[in-house]
């Protein structure tokens, strides 16, 4: 059994955060991050909430998708920069909407998240006890960098994109994989108060804010693409060459390439907008989706390969025959 994509949406901050704005904060150029990145340009959420963003792509998406909110039978949403510890942001996102008839939860697997959510909703929409899926992936990771850090500043961006999935025919294979032993390379801890317990527990000093060892993080990254996508075709039982277009999470341009190398798919066939959005972690691979369907970059029965990686360490690819209709 595979999925249909009955529609797909967006949402982009209006805020354009260019290389050069950058260079008057940072030790940096233009000419360094687009050399070392591809980036050019990010948006920033100056102040919709994470939950907000969600919601306005969802309603592009059941637009395109002629779905009304209370059809939806399940919301997921991937995000690792949720603007509560609780409700989750699929709750926020339902209510939002007024999907009365969904329930709701939250998926984490960072930048990997929407490969993760795209296979459990296959799953759910397999056992029959959910029609439609709506799948959410929004970010603000503006609220997650530390922008004194210029490894790790000028890599992320902000954004939201859904997409409506029912049950359908074609091809559908997922390979899933985490990978825990990385995670002193790339981790953002959540605030935690002074305890007034024990005579006084005090605070963490340390930044609720990202930590990454970018060396070490490409290194995974260049490892694990490649094998993601490999191991998902394999399930699939298709050839990698056989992929139409392939999704990669846009982390960097050089990861990109080199993954594309290490497969031997030409990079007509790479879907690539690092260059606009930057790592917007679990949206940029719906981002990319919904470009690629509204530029009628795909067609129905092409068949594509959506590949990410990301913190926990968490990596994977789905393979899937695209359908937009039921
Ligand atoms: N501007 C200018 N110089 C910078 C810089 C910046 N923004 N960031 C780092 N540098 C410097 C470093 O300090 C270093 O200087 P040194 O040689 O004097 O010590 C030099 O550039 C090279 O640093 P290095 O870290 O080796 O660069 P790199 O080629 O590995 O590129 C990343 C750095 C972060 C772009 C790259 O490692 C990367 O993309 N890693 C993966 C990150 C990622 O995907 N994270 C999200 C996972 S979902």
């Amino acid at each position: 059994m595979g999925i249909t994509i009955l529609g797909t949406g967006r949402y982009l901050p209006d805020y354009v955060a260019s290389n050069q704005e950058y260079e008057t904060f940072l030790d940096t150029s233009d000419e360094w991050i687009v050399t070392r990145t591809g980036m050019r340009e990010r948006r920033i959420a100056l102040d919709t909430p994470v939950w907000k963003m969600g919601e306005l792509a969802a309603r592009q998406a059941l637009e395109a998708a002629g779905v009304t909110p209370d059809e939806i039978d399940l919301i997921l949403c991937t995000t690792v920069t949720a603007d509560y510890r609780y409700p989750s942001a699929a709750c926020l996102i339902q209510g939002g909407l007024g999907a009365g008839r969904a329930f709701a939860m939250d998926v984490a697997a960072a930048c990997t998240g929407s490969v993760y959510a795209l296979d459990l909703a296959r799953r759910y929409l397999e056992t029959g006890d959910v029609d439609t899926v709506l799948l959410v992936s929004t970010e603000a990771l503006s609220q997650a960098t530390d922008y004194t850090d210029r490894g790790a500043a000028i890599l992320f961006g902000d954004g939201a994109a859904a997409a409506v999935l029912q049950k359908g025919e074609g091809l559908f294979a997922s390979a899933l994989f985490s990978e825990p032993d990385l995670n002193r390379h790339l981790y953002c801890p959540l605030p935690r108060q002074a305890l007034p317990f024990g005579g006084g527990i005090p605070a963490r000093e340390e930044k609720a804010l990202t930590f990454m060892n970018g060396r070490e993080v490409y290194k995974f990254a260049v490892r694990v693409m490649p094998a993601a996508a490999r191991a998902a075709c394999e399930k699939a039982g298709i050839a990698v060459e056989e992929l139409d277009l392939i999704i990669p999470h846009q982390a960097n341009l050089r990861i990109i390439e080199t993954a594309a190398k290490a497969l031997q798919i030409p990079m007509e066939k790479i879907c690539v907008n690092i260059q606009k959005y930057g790592n917007t972690s679990s949206a940029s691979i719906m981002l990319c989706l919904d470009e690629v369907i509204r530029e009628g970059r795909i067609a129905p029965k092409d068949q594509i390969c959506l590949v990410g990686f990301g913190a926990g360490f968490t990596y994977g690819a789905v393979v899937l025959e695209y359908q937009n209709k039921p």
